[in-house]
C-alpha cells in the first residue's frame, strides 16, 4: 500500500478526466420484424435508487413505447458494475437483455485482471445516453465550508475522514481518486454496491465525503440535506447555480463527467440493435426525459451520439485513455 497508492494518485493527477449475426430461419432479419415479442430487461450494474438506476428508469418507458413493448429494469450489483456486465455478456444475443453501463465499461479491462468479458468483443453498442457532472459532497455538519477548507481539513485529518464510493471502477471511485490526488491525501474508502445506499449513509452521517453524480445528489443538495463543495465540470450546473465549479473553487485538475451507454451481447442481430438505438433516440428527444434530466443537472445526448457507431468509437477511445492511466497508476482490483 505504501508504494502503490502514491503511484495511483500521481498518475491520476495527470488526468483531466456490433456484431453481425447470421440470419436464421426468421425471414433473414435476425428476428427483428416481430421484435419485441416479450419483455426486454435492462440490467443496471448498481443499486436501485442510485444515479445509473435513475437514468435507466427515465428512458425505460419512452423506449418501451417507441418499441411497442415492455421494459423491465433489473439491478445486478457488485464489483464496481462488472458482475452485471459479465452477466449480460453471457446472455442470449436476442435483444431481450440490455445493459446500461457508464464510464466503468471502459475502466474495467485495465482494473480487473480476471474480468471474464471484453467490452469491445463481447458487446454491441446501442448508443450513448447522457453525460453527467459529478459533485463533491459531504455529510451534514461536516466542518469544512468550502472546497479549499475541505482540502485543508482532509489533509489534517486523513486518518479519520471516510470517503464513500460504489466499488473499484465506479465513477465515484475514480472521482474520489482524483480528489485525493489533487488534495494530496489518502482517505479511508468505504465501498458500497452503489451510490444510492452511500448517499443514504452520507445524509445519515455514517460517512463523511463522497464524489457522486448530480443525478443522485441534486435533490439532497437542493433540500439542504448534504453539503456541496463543487461540480466537476468546466461550467456550473444550471440546476445547482450556487455550487461553484472545481476550477472556481481552486481544484481545476478535478474534471470528470460520467457518460452512460446501452449495450447488448455481441451477436445480437444488427436489425435489433438498430431498433433499440432508434428507440433510445426517441426517448432522448422526449420532453419529459429532457425536463427530468435538466432537473438533475444533466441532458440527453444528441441523436448523432446515440448511435451504435458513435458510441463504439467513444468506447474504444475511452478504453485506450483509461487503460493507459490505470496501467501507469498500477491500480488493480481482484
Ligand atoms: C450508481 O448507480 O450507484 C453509480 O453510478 C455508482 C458509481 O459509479 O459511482
Amino acid at each position: 500500500m505504501g508504494t502503490r497508492r502514491p503511484r495511483i494518485l500521481a498518475a491520476l493527477a495527470a488526468v483531466s478526466l456490433a456484431a453481425a449475426c447470421s440470419p436464421g430461419d426468421d425471414g433473414g432479419d435476425g428476428g427483428a420484424t416481430g421484435y419485441p415479442e416479450q419483455n426486454i430487461t435492462i440490467v443496471v450494474p448498481f443499486s436501485a435508487g442510485g444515479p445509473t438506476d435513475t437514468v435507466t428508469r427515465m428512458i425505460a418507458d419512452p423506449m418501451a413505447a417507441a418499441l411497442g413493448g415492455k421494459i423491465v429494469v433489473q439491478n445486478v450489483e457488485g464489483a464496481g458494475g462488472t458482475v452485471a456486465a459479465g452477466q449480460v455478456a453471457r446472455a442470449e444475443p436476442d435483444g431481450y437483455t440490455v445493459l446500461m453501463h457508464h464510464i466503468g465499461m471502459s475502466t474495467a479491462p485495465a482494473l480487473y485482471k480476471d474480468l471474464g468479458y471484453q467490452p469491445l468483443e463481447d458487446f454491441a453498442t446501442i448508443g450513448l445516453v447522457t453525460e453527467v457532472p459529478m459533485t463533491v459532497v459531504a455529510r451534514p455538519g461536516f466542518p469544512p465550508a468550502t472546497l479549499a477548507d475541505l482540502t485543508a481539513y482532509v489533509k489534517a485529518n486523513q486518518d479519520k475522514v471516510t470517503l464513500a464510493n460504489a466499488g473499484r471502477g465506479a465513477a465515484s471511485h475514480l472521482c474520489g481518486l482524483l480528489f485525493q490526488s489533487a488534495a494530496g491525501v489518502e482517505l479511508q474508502e468505504v465501498p458500497y454496491q452503489g451510490t444510492g445506499p452511500a448517499l443514504t449513509d452520507l445524509v445519515g452521517g455514517q460517512v463523511d465525503v463522497m464524489c457522486d453524480q448530480t443525478t443522485n445528489t441534486s435533490g439532497q443538495i437542493t433540500a439542504g440535506k448534504i453539503k456541496a463543495y463543487a461540480v466537476t465540470t468546466p461550467e456550473r450546473v444550471a440546476s445547482l447555480p450556487d455550487v461553484p465549479t472545481t476550477t472556481e473553487a481552486g481544484m481545476p485538475q478535478l474534471q470528470v463527467s460520467v457518460w452512460h451507454g446501452l449495450y447488448v451481447p455481441a451477436g445480437t442481430p444488427p436489425e435489433i440493435v438498430q431498433k433499440l438505438s432508434g428507440a433510445l433516440q426517441k426517448a432522448l428527444a422526449d420532453q419529459a426525459v429532457i425536463d427530468q434530466m435538466a432537473e438533475l443537472g444533466t441532458a440527453p445526448v444528441t441523436a448523432a451520439d446515440a448511435t451504435p457507431e458513435a458510441h463504439r468509437a467513444q468506447l474504444e477511445e475511452q478504453i485506450q485513455t483509461w487503460g493507459k492511466v490505470i496501467a501507469d497508476a498500477g491500480v488493480q482490483a481482484s
